[in-house]
């Protein structure tokens, strides 16, 4: 794995896959392959289209990243103005700087002093690049950019692309959709300042492809913020995707001697959508996740939400972590309602002291209650946000994002502050870090429950900054409370699952991804998530969630909650004897195969759109141990009987496993070719079948 060279052609060489950029006589940088390898000798520029008045060759190229001028007129990546009024950039190459996993571009306009530098890097046994772009301003005058991506993609070949992204919704998150773009423009995007929950800042483009085969080629941009990812075909049959921070109500002002570098890409290039997300969810483990608690097995977690809402309590909080710890739970989390006058969501955001009609002995009775009971400690907060009812908005009514001349809209009676105010940032941080300091917690919930509006921004030189700053600001919080207290673990949320992103992940241990926990609905959206992001970081809740008095079994609700990062979010108070002993069956089951869950390969053997089977088998590392899931709803006369095809096992080692009466010991290979027929005769079939290598 490593950068290559061959005069002024790069060669980023992945585990199966070239990835070659050349920069062409006139300082263009082209992208000249994407896909399997080939001699590096043989590489080489396009012959370029017959131009004539309509048709300028520049517009056709597979650029790596277009600035706003000359003869393109396709999407650009980069659009920035000048003091003088001019808004175009030409550049020229001045730089190429190659390590053995590190590639630097850098390009200077002809005239005025802006530089970027297209920066990538390649990663040892994995198909997947990482990319940034960083400015410069090099003069004294400010520049200011319009428009500032952070990567511009162009898709090999010229036939058309289907594009994978989602169409998601509060309690929907991860809704798939997928495209066929044979003309025009997609547009993926989020104008909301967090990423949202319903389209996904990643593009997936493929053609003719399923779980184990065909080409998929996607990108990811690592940024929480609003976005937006631009997919076209032009008339060339091109396709090219460029990502970055939205530049809708957007601006970036570089003053003189600054620079800035935009939110990082992770590309890359997968056979079949398997290969894909195996690849990411290792990248994840390995090169992205927080380095605290990236190698570590996340703990079974009780969350108090479903059970008690607002209404907690030391003594009913501690009555239901008895029931936690006899269930098995390893970490104890308290939701919302314990800070401020927190009794329903009209108040009380932004007080983050302990409620003392709650908590007379504020929160160390219940956390020593907890840990006596065997287990760690987490809290629920909402730091971005604060009700106009709480002492924080009465004292400083200034701090949310607001218009003087406009009232700002309440959602869930709460504004959002405005966190590019130094003292905004002090004021989360301190409570927060003294929080952390005067209690023993080990788990901070982050949430964030409404999107942005009114975004006043009066503090800053430049308002419309305010989408970075915001974002940015929370970042640093985050990562300076870690830093502060590196035995806390940090979780994402956003009103179920609007923060599930790459850039979340370079911050925040885990994620939670949705509050629908029906485990019904739960296996759609559970499958968009591990499709693109890592297995371990996906929270999944065992409720007693009832919506469509569907009545599903604890059993069955394990069996899909088993597949990410097992939590428990129902009221115990009102679990039998039989059902918290059912709870810790599984939990023990869970902690025997957890390492295979959250640092295995996942390969999806059935589907339950397709197939009317969620069957996902997880295998180990070393391919010596793999646990299976499987589940079904519903069945009905003469379902004809599925075969369990099998995959990611070794071919000529002998594997042994009980599947309802039957043992079986038989090799990678015929499980995989012959498989298993797998005779579904029940409602809510369910199973969890641990595999072992002899
Ligand atoms: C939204 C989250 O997604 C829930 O899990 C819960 O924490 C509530 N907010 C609390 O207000």
């Amino acid at each position: 794995m490593s950068i290559l060279a061959n005069g002024n052609i790069y060669i980023l060489e992945t585990k199966n896959t070239h990835y070659v950029v050349g920069i062409d006589r006139h300082g263009y940088a082209h992208r000249l392959h994407w896909g399997a390898k080939c001699p590096i000798t043989d590489y080489d520029f396009p012959r370029g289209v017959n131009e004539n008045a309509t048709i300028p060759e520049l517009d056709s190229c597979r650029l790596e990243y277009t600035p706003f001028g000359k003869t393109m007129y396709r999407e650009c990546a980069i659009k920035a103005s000048f003091a003088d009024g001019c808004r175009e950039i030409n550049p020229e190459a001045v730089g190429a700087k190659a390590t053995d996993d590190t590639l630097s571009l850098t390009f200077r306009d002809e005239y005025y002093p802006l530089s970027y530098t297209l920066q990538y890097r390649v990663y040892e046994g994995f198909d997947i690049i990482t990319r940034t772009v960083t400015v410069t301003n090099h003069g004294t005058d400010d520049i200011h950019f319009e428009k500032l991506m952070s990567a511009e993609i162009a898709l090999p070949g010229t036939k058309p692309f289907h594009i994978m992204n989602t169409n998601g919704a509060w309690g929907a998150e991860g809704t798939p959709t997928n495209t066929l773009l044979d003309g025009g423009e997609l547009v993926f995007e989020s104008r909301r300042g967090h990423s949202g929950h319903n389209m996904s800042p990643y593009f997936i483009a493929y053609r003719n492809a399923d779980e184990r085969s065909g080409e998929v080629f996607y990108a990811h941009l690592a940024w929480s913020g609003s976005f937006r990812i631009e997919v076209s075909r032009d008339l060339f049959g091109v396709t090219r995707a460029e990502l970055g921070m939205n530049s809708f109500d957007f601006e970036h002002v570089l003053e003189g001697g600054e620079s800035f570098t935009a939110p990082a890409v992770i590309l890359g290039r997968g056979i079949g959508f398997g290969d894909m997300s195996r690849q990411l969810n290792r990248f994840g483990v390995q090169h992205v996740l927080p380095k605290n608690f990236a190698d570590k097995p996340l703990p079974v977690l009780y969350n108090s939400w479903e059970a008690t809402e607002f209404d907690v309590n030391v003594t009913d909080q501690t009555a239901l972590a008895v029931k936690a710890a006899a269930a098995g739970c390893e970490l104890f989390v308290m939701d919302d309602g314990w800070f401020g006058a927190r009794n329903t969501d009209h108040a009380g955001l932004g007080d983050w002291f302990v409620n003392k009609e709650k908590f007379p002995n504020g929160l160390g009775e219940l956390i020593q209650n907890v840990n006596e009971l065997g287990m760690d400690f987490g809290l629920w907060v909402e730091p971005e946000m604060v009700n106009p009812d709480s002492d924080l908005f009465r004292a400083h009514p200034d701090w949310a994002y607001h218009y003087p001349t406009r009232k700002a809209n309440e959602i869930r009676w709460q504004l959002v502050l405005n966190m590019t105010k130094p003292e905004v940032q002090a004021y989360i941080f301190d409570c927060l870090d003294t929080l952390l300091r005067e209690n023993n917690i080990k788990y901070i919930k982050w949430d964030m429950n409404r999107p942005f509006s009114e975004t006043g921004g009066e503090n800053l030189a430049h308002p419309k900054m305010l989408w970075y700053y915001h974002t940015k600001a929370v970042y640093d919080i985050v990562d300076r409370l870690k830093a502060a207290h590196p035995e806390v673990q940090f979780e994402s949320c956003s009103s179920g699952g609007g923060r599930c992103d790459w850039g979340a992940l370079y911050h925040y241990d885990q994620v939670w991804t949705s509050d629908n926990t029906d485990a019904i609905d739960r296996i759609v959206i559970q499958k968009a998530y591990g499709l693109t992001h890592p297995i371990k970081t996906m929270r999944a809740w065992v409720t007693d969630i009832n919506w469509y008095n569907r009545n599903t079994p604890l059993a069955f609700r394990f069996n899909i909650a088993m597949r990410g990062a097992l939590s428990l979010g129902g009221n115990l108070k009102h679990y039998s004897d039989e059902d918290i002993a059912l709870c810790r069956h599984y939990t023990d089951l869970y902690k025997s195969v957890r390492n295979t869950v959250q640092f295995g390969d996942l390969y999806r053997l059935l589907d339950i759109d397709e197939d009317e089977i969620a069957a996902d088998l997880y295998v180990s590392s070393g391919k010596t141990e793999a646990v299976l899931f499987i589940a079904s709803v519903n069945t009905r006369c003469m379902k004809k009987p599925q075969p369990l095809y099998f995959d990611g096992l070794e071919d000529d080692r002998i594997y042994t496993f009980d599947i309802e009466d039957q043992h079986v010991e038989k090799s990678g290979a015929y499980l995989k070719n012959v498989g298993l027929p797998l005779d579904i005769k029940k409602q809510y079939y369910n199973q969890v079948i641990v595999i072992k290598a002899k």
